[in-house]
Formats: C-alpha cells, sequence, structure tokens
C-alpha cells in the first residue's frame, strides 16, 4: 500500500538518513500448473512483486536514489513447471528494471536468480533439481550468488539473469539462451551417454532390463519420497500420490537417467513402474543394437569411469568462473562479458 508504504518509510519518522537505494526481494511462489490457476493463486504471486514494486518505484522515482535491485527469478527463462504466476510476476520486475533504466536510472537492475542453495522460496519449491538438470543449469550458493552480483554490478543491460551452467554434458533439453555454451560440449553419443550403462551385448535384447526397472523404480520413488522397495511396480503412480508437477520431473529424469527424448503424455500412457520400464526398454532396444555392432570401438558399458571423466562430470565451470570473476573484479575489469553468467533482456 503506497501511502502506508511513505508513511512507514518517512526518512523523519524512522529518523535515518535519507534512502540511498532499494532493494526489493519481496515474492512468494503459490505454484500449480496454468490450467488450474486460479485469480486468487495469480494475484497471490503478482502482489509482491508487481504491487510491491510498483510502490517503491513511486516512493522512489528515477534519480531519487543511487540503486534500484529487484530480485527477479528464472522461472520465465527457463519455463519452469508449475510457475507460470511466478514467472509473470518476475519478468514484470525484469520490465520494471529496463523501465527505470530508460527513465535515467543507471543503478535500476532486475538480478534473475536460479535457486540459491537451500535457502528461501527455493528449498520449498518442488522438482526444481531435476528441471534445472534437464536444461543443464545448477543452483548457486550464497557466495556464488553475492559474486556473480558484484559482477553483474558491472555489466551494462539492466537485466540480468545468472546461470550456472554444467556444460560436462549436453542438456537433455537445451535452452536457446544456452545453445552457444554447449556448442563446444563432446556430443551425446561419443560422450558415452548415460543409457550405456543400462546396455550389454551379451544379454538377450541388448538392454538390462532388470537394471533399467531398477533405475525406474529408483526415480520414481525418489520423486514419491519413498524408498525403492516401498514402491508397489505394478500400482497406478496416481494412487500412490503422483500428482502431474511430479509426474514432470520423473519424466525428465527418466530422460537424463537413459538419455532419451520422451513424450510429455508418459506417465499418463504408462501409469506404473513396470510399464515405463517396459517402454525404457523398448526405447532403448536401437542403442542396443546400434552399441552391439560398435562393440569393438566402444568401451565397455560396465567399465568403471576414468578419473579424467569423473573429474569433468563435478567440473562446473561456475566456480572456477567466479574465481576468475572475483580477480577480475579487484583489477578494475568486471564489465567484461561472462559466458556464463548470461546477460539478457526481456
Ligand atoms: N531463494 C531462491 O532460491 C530464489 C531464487 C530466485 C529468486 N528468488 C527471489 O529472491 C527474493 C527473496 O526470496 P527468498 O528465497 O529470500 O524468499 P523468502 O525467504 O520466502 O522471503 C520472501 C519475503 O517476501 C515477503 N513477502 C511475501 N509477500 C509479501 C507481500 N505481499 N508484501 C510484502 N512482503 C511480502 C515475505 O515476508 P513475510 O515473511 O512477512 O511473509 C518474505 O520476507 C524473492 O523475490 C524471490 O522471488 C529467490
Amino acid at each position: 500500500d503506497e501511502k502506508q508504504a511513505r508513511v512507514l518509510l518517512d526518512p523523519d519518522a524512522l529518523e535515518m538518513p535519507p534512502m540511498r537505494g532499494v532493494l526489493h526481494a519481496a515474492g512468494v511462489i503459490t505454484g500449480g500448473m496454468l490450467a488450474d490457476l486460479t485469480r486468487d493463486a495469480l494475484e497471490a504471486d503478482l502482489r509482491p512483486k508487481v504491487a510491491g514494486s510498483v510502490t517503491l518505484h513511486r516512493l522512489y522515482p528515477p534519480g531519487s536514489v543511487d540503486f534500484f535491485v529487484l530480485f527477479s527469478a528464472v522461472a520465465a527463462q527457463l519455463g519452469l513447471t508449475g510457475q507460470g504466476a511466478y514467472a509473470t510476476a518476475n519478468a514484470f520486475l525484469d520490465a520494471l528494471a529496463e523501465h527505470r533504466r530508460a527513465d535515467g536510472c543507471p543503478g535500476a537492475r532486475s538480478l534473475a536468480w536460479p535457486a540459491w542453495r537451500e535457502t528461501g522460496l527455493a528449498a520449498t519449491a518442488g522438482g526444481l533439481e531435476s528441471e534445472f538438470e534437464a536444461v543443464g543449469v545448477r543452483d548457486v550458493t550464497e557466495r556464488q550468488a553475492m559474486a556473480a552480483w558484484r559482477h553483474a554490478r558491472g555489466c551494462a543491460p539492466a537485466h540480468v539473469v545468472v546461470l550456472p551452467v554444467d556444460r560436462s554434458r549436453p542438456p537433455a533439453r537445451p535452452l536457446p539462451l544456452l545453445e552457444r555454451l554447449f556448442a563446444q560440449a563432446p556430443p551425446r553419443e561419443a560422450a558415452d551417454g548415460p543409457a550405456a550403462r543400462f546396455l550389454d551385448p551379451s544379454r538377450p535384447g541388448g538392454v538390462c532390463e532388470e537394471e533399467v526397472l531398477a533405475e525406474v523404480a529408483r526415480i520414481v520413488a525418489a520423486e514419491l519420497g519413498l524408498a525403492s522397495a516401498a514402491v508397489d511396480r505394478s500400482r497406478p503412480l496416481a494412487e500412490v500420490g503422483m500428482e502431474s508437477i511430479m509426474a514432470l520431473a520423473v519424466r525428465r529424469r527418466l530422460e537424463q537417467a537413459f538419455a532419451l527424448a520422451l513424450p510429455a503424455t508418459l506417465l499418463w500412457n504408462h501409469p506404473t513402474v513396470r510399464a515405463l520400464g517396459a517402454r525404457m526398454v523398448a526405447e532403448l532396444a536401437p542403442a542396443a543394437v546400434e552399441s552391439a555392432q560398435d562393440e569393438p570401438s566402444r568401451p565397455s558399458p560396465r567399465a568403471a569411469p576414468s578419473v579424467e571423466s569423473e573429474a569433468m562430470s563435478t567440473d562446473l565451470g561456475f566456480d572456477a568462473l567466479l574465481d576468475e570473476l572475483e580477480a577480475d573484479t579487484t583489477a578494475g575489469t568486471a564489465s567484461r562479458t561472462s559466458a556464463d553468467v548470461t546477460e539478457g533482456r526481456g
């Protein structure tokens, strides 16, 4: 409420010097699929970000403060499931930062964060990890967030998107925004994708069916918060609490685990662990034939990962980048564009 805010923030009433800057970090995520979105749910997500930022924008117009920083989120850039309303609210902040900047406010900026590890809103929003994995990005630690923020201060655009990118393997669902960063990653086939461990030419059909089923059960159980053994492989998953957002997360995890592109209707048409397992086996069969033909030149699917590939899978590049950025900032060259801190408009 603008009137109340004006009274509360009056420097005289606060007995403080005049306000030098604004940091807007209010927000909620109600969550839910667009088809189920009610007006109340939409308003709940919009109120703190839209009404809140507009109130502050009016109280502190361009020119009246040194900085006007808005905490936004990558929900819109990543197309995160169940975050349609939240993405809209954050897109408003991004536009407001641009608007203020155009109005002569150099300190106006929206910072679109991924998830802050185990902190605040993201810690309570379900399914984020698998969604991030699918597009090849990670969350940020507080230290990384601070370093990215420091770097952002030297970036020209008013809207800065912070995305730690995992370039050790190509993502299942690459984002056009990050295409350039994955251009030099090894192609999926050459990288001996995750599916390879489920292939064994010595078995009938070339696919390790039991292992596939166990992996499907593990993924489903993890999403349901159960032990693998507790999941009845023949029972419809909807009966044990699998709802639409969880189903989507399971599909993404299956895509990652088996290096497959799977349809959105997967869990609808294959409602049990057993049915999902059978579908994965069928999907892997062509790769099994290919693998058998390439056998002499390919590493054994059972071979332990080499030290080098183990190191690659944990090297997210972001830590090194931030170290570099911190050094750059100290040297006063923070305005250099970085590949992993992606700057974007809108
Ligand atoms: N944590 C993350 O991983 C993450 C990722 C991306 C973006 N962000 C953004 O970063 C900001 C801070 O997030 P957080 O994780 O620190 O969230 P948080 O711990 O849940 O804090 C959100 C704050 O917003 C306030 N708030 C909610 N609705 C409000 C309203 N209508 N009017 C005034 N204040 C309201 C809450 O106040 P009460 O406690 O009094 O309700 C709370 O202090 C948010 O804008 C969020 O969208 C966070």
